[in-house]
C-alpha cells in the first residue's frame, strides 16, 4: 500500500504549524519555520513542497502566510487499484492487471468517474513532472481535451503516457522531455487522463536508496513543465539535450549581470547564447559538431521580420518555378536508402531556391527550416535522435509533402525570428566558435564572468548522438566539403574514442568504483566512460583558465546510465 505518510521531520513540522496557529491565530513563515529548527528556508520550502504534495497542507506560491494545514473531511481516504505499469518512453504492451491498491485522499481526485493508478516507467514525461518510478492517477475516459497528458493505446496493444494533441488529419503523442520526439498516429484509443502524480518520496528523498552514499533532494522550482519552451528562436530546430530555456535565464539571471560575458563551452544549438542577448549579456558558444555551430549562429541573428517575410514570400516564388532539369541532386553515401527520389527532387528544388537568397543572415535563417525539412522527409522514424529507417508498408507509403513541411516550419520560425528581433539587446555580441573546448580556443585567460553549459552525454551508441542527428541536414546543407564526412561527428566529441587501457590519472574514487562495475561486464563499454571523463575532466581544466577568478560556472547535468 502506498500512502502519503510525512517523514519525520515533516511530522514535526506539521506539529510545529499547528501549535503556531493555535497560539497566534496566523501562519507562520517560511523564515519563521526555519529558524525554529535552525535549517535553511530552502529546506523548509523543500518539506513544504512535500507536505503539499502529499495533502497533508495547502499553501500558496509566493504569498507570505499562506500554510494551511488540511482538515481530516479533506484528507479522507480512499482506496484505488493499482493496475500495472504504464511507458512514459516507448510504447509497450497493454497494461498487466496485478491485485494492488494505493490509498490516497478524496479531495485528490475528482467526484465524478472511476480512477485507477498506473506505475511509470520511463522518462519521457519529465518535463511534466513525471519520473520514471512515480505512480499516476487515472481518470477513466474515452476523449481528452488537447494537450491533457493521457494513457493512449496505439497500434491495437501497445500503452503509453503522453500528452496529446489533435493535428489536421492525425494525433500527435508528445512526450515531455526535450531529447525525445513525438509519436504521430492516425488512430488514438484514449484509456484516461492523468489526474494526479505520487511520487515516492519516502523511498527516493527522504532516506535515500539504503544502498547509495548520497540523497536524492529535488528542488520543485526548477520545475518548468507547462510554460513555454519555444520562444524567441529555442524551437527553430529541433537538437538533442536541448537546454530548457528558462533554466538557462534562471542561471544567467542568477549568475551574472548585464553586459558580463559568458561563455557556453558546448554551446549545442545556442540556448543559453539566444536567452544571453535576449538579458544583454555577451556571450561565447564552443561546439564540435558543424551542424550546431550552423543553428547556433542563425538562432543568435537577430534579422528584421519585414525583411524575413519578403524573402520567403520571394524563395516561394522562385520555387514554383524551378524544373527537374535545373536541379543538382547531392551525392552522399547511402542517399537512395534515407530518402525517396520523389522526396530528393523536392529537397533539391527547395535548396536551390533557398541558395539564390543574397543575404546570408536571411540564407541561413531559412536554412535552418529546410534541415528541419531534410530530417522529416527523410526515411527515418521521427520518433528518434537516431538514424533508423522505417521500415515495411510504412516505408512504401512514406510520401512526404516536402514543400507543406518547409512552409509550415519556416513560417514558424519566421514568427520566432520577429519575437527574437524585438528582444535581442543589439549591445550584447555572440561569437560561436566550431572547437574542442578541451583545447585553447582563442579565448583569453580570466576573461570570462560567468560559464553557463550542459556537458555532452559521451556515449552516443546507447544515448544521445549528437553527430548521427546531424547528418542527414549536414550532408544536405553543404556544411561539409565532402558530405560523407558528416558521419564521423560523433568520434570527435567527448567520449567518442575508447581509451586504449583503463589506467588513467583522474583523482575520483567514485569514478574508480564505477569504471570496475562497468568492466566487469564490458571492459569496451568501460573504456569508453573513461574517455569521456578524460575528456570532460580537460575541459574543466580549461574552463577553470578561461573564467575570471571566483565567479560561477554553472553546469547542467543529466542522470546518465550507461548500458
Ligand atoms: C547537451 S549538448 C548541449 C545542448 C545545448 N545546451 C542546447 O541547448 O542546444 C552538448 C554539446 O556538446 C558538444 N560537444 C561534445 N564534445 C565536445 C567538445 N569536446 N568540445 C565542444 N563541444 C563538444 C556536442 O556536439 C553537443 O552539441
Amino acid at each position: 500500500m502506498w500512502i502519503n505518510k510525512p517523514s519525520k521531520r515533516q511530522a514535526e513540522i506539521l506539529q510545529f504549524i499547528t501549535k503556531f496557529q493555535r497560539k497566534k491565530i496566523y501562519s507562520p513563515s517560511l523564515g519563521e519555520i526555519a529558524n525554529n529548527f535552525g535549517v535553511s528556508i530552502p529546506t523548509i520550502h523543500q518539506h513544504i513542497s512535500y507536505l503539499r504534495k502529499k495533502n497533508l497542507l495547502s499553501a500558496n506560491k509566493g504569498k507570505r502566510r499562506s500554510i494551511q494545514l488540511l482538515s481530516d473531511k479533506e484528507k479522507e481516504l480512499v482506496e484505488i487499484p493499482l493496475l500495472g505499469v504504464i511507458a512514459a518512453g516507448q510504447p509497450i504492451e497493454t497494461i498487466e492487471v496485478p491485485d494492488e491498491t494505493i490509498t490516497i485522499t478524496k479531495d485528490e481526485i475528482s467526484k465524478q468517474g472511476k480512477h485507477y493508478a498506473l506505475r511509470v516507467q520511463g522518462n519521457s514525461m519529465i518535463d511534466e513532472g513525471i519520473f520514471d518510478g512515480d505512480i499516476v492517477v487515472i481518470r477513466k475516459q474515452e476523449t481528452a481535451d488537447n494537450g491533457q497528458t493521457v494513457v493512449a493505446i496505439i497500434d491495437d496493444d501497445q500503452a503509453t503516457l503522453k500528452k496529446l494533441y489533435r493535428e489536421k488529419n492525425k494525433f500527435r503523442l508528445q512526450p515531455a522531455n526535450p531529447t525525445l520526439f513525438p509519436i504521430y498516429r492516425d488512430e488514438v484509443e484514449v484509456r484516461g487522463v492523468v489526474v494526479k502524480i505520487i511520487r515516492n518520496l519516502e523511498s527516493q528523498i527522504d532516506k535515500g536508496r539504503p544502498d547509495e552514499k548520497y540523497t536524492r533532494r529535488i528542488d520543485y522550482s526548477w520545475d518548468y513543465r507547462g510554460e513555454n519552451t519555444k520562444t524567441y528562436t529555442h524551437g527553430i530546430h529541433t537538437y538533442p539535450a536541448m537546454f530548457i530555456p528558462q533554466v538557462a535565464r534562471r542561471l544567467l539571471e542568477t549568475y551574472s549581470k548585464e553586459g558580463d560575458t559568458i561563455c557556453d563551452i558546448f554551446c549545442g544549438s545556442g540556448t543559453a547564447l539566444v536567452e544571453s542577448k535576449v538579458l544583454n549579456r555577451n556571450a561565447y558558444g564552443i561546439d564540435l559538431n558543424p551542424l550546431a555551430i550552423f543553428l547556433a549562429k542563425a538562432k543568435t541573428a537577430p534579422i528584421n521580420p519585414k525583411k524575413l517575410t519578403r524573402e520567403y514570400i520571394a524563395l516561394l516564388n522562385r520555387l514554383e518555378k524551378i524544373k527537374n532539369n535545373e536541379i543538382k541532386k547531392p551525392i552522399f553515401k547511402n542517399i537512395d536508402f534515407w530518402f525517396k527520389e520523389k522526396a530528393v527532387i523536392k529537397l533539391a528544388k527547395l535548396k536551390k531556391a533557398i541558395r539564390g537568397i543574397k543575404d546570408k543572415a536571411i540564407r541561413n535563417f531559412l536554412m535552418v527550416a529546410f534541415s528541419e525539412t531534410v530530417r522529416y522527409a527523410s526515411n527515418t522514424k521521427t520518433g528518434e535522435f537516431k538514424l533508423v529507417r522505417i521500415k515495411g508498408e510504412k516505408l512504401e507509403k512514406h510520401d512526404p509533402d516536402v514543400f507543406g513541411i518547409f512552409r509550415k516550419k519556416a513560417e514558424a520560425n519566421i514568427a520566432g525570428g520577429g519575437e527574437f528581433y524585438k528582444e535581442a539587446k543589439r549591445d550584447a555580441w555572440t561569437k560561436i566558435i566550431f572547437g574542442d573546448s578541451s583545447k585553447e580556443n582563442g579565448i583569453k585567460e580570466n576573461s570570462i564572468d560567468c560559464i553557463i553549459t550542459s556537458p555532452p552525454y559521451g556515449d552516443s551508441r546507447t544515448t544521445v548522438a549528437y553527430g548521427q542527428f546531424s547528418r542527414l541536414s549536414a550532408q544536405w546543407i553543404d556544411i561539409f566539403d565532402d558530405p560523407n564526412k558528416a558521419s564521423g561527428v560523433d568520434n570527435e566529441l567527448l567520449g567518442g574514442r575508447a581509451t586504449k587501457t583503463l589506467s588513467h590519472t583522474l583523482s575520483s574514487d567514485y569514478l574508480n568504483d564505477s569504471l570496475d562495475k562497468i568492466a566487469k561486464q564490458d571492459e569496451n563499454r568501460a573504456k569508453d566512460v573513461l574517455s569521456f571523463y578524460i575528456g570532460l575532466n580537460d575541459c574543466l581544466k580549461r574552463a577553470y583558465k578561461i573564467l575570471k577568478p571566483k565567479k560561477y560556472f554553472c553546469l547542467v547535468i543529466g542522470n546518465r546510465l550507461v548500458k
